[in-house]
């Protein structure tokens, strides 16, 4: 078992508001994300996925086909878009938990497609922050 990653990079609106919450409690919980006018995040996307070596090729997954899949099915989809508004199936609140799921569920079947499989999704919003997800 091997595991390799691909980068990928995109650059998204959003906004993080619970309109049940007072404008000052959005603040405080939220911060700068709270914006009401929207504010944008350049996002660097880490794709891992493992599995065993063809002998073919030497490769677990051609990189280049899954730099295609991620390109075609997550970061045409994201891509200097609004989380909230422009992305059907996106979650209510784009905090990047959240989207780090919705770009696992696109790509775990297609990987397996590809005979490998998707074993963690590692997301930057910042450079200080990300988040890792493993699908459990
Ligand atoms: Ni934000």
């Amino acid at each position: 078992m091997i595991y390799i990653t691909r980068k990928e990079h995109f650059n998204a609106a959003h906004k993080l508001y619970n309109e049940a919450w007072s404008e000052e409690k959005n603040d405080t919980i939220f911060g700068k994300c709270a914006n009401k006018n929207w504010h944008g995040h350049n996002y660097d996307l880490f794709v891992t996925v493992k599995g065993n070596i063809n002998p073919d090729t030497g490769f677990v997954v051609n990189l280049k086909d899954l730099s295609s899949l991620i390109t075609r099915d997550v970061t045409n989809i994201l891509d200097h878009k609004n989380l909230n508004l422009d992305v059907k199936g996106m979650f209510a609140m784009p905090s990047t938990e959240n989207v780090a799921i919705f770009i696992w569920n696109i790509l775990f079947p297609k990987i397996k497609e590809m005979g490998a499989e998707l074993h963690r999704i590692k997301l930057y919003e910042t450079e200080s922050n990300y988040v890792e997800y493993f699908g459990e």
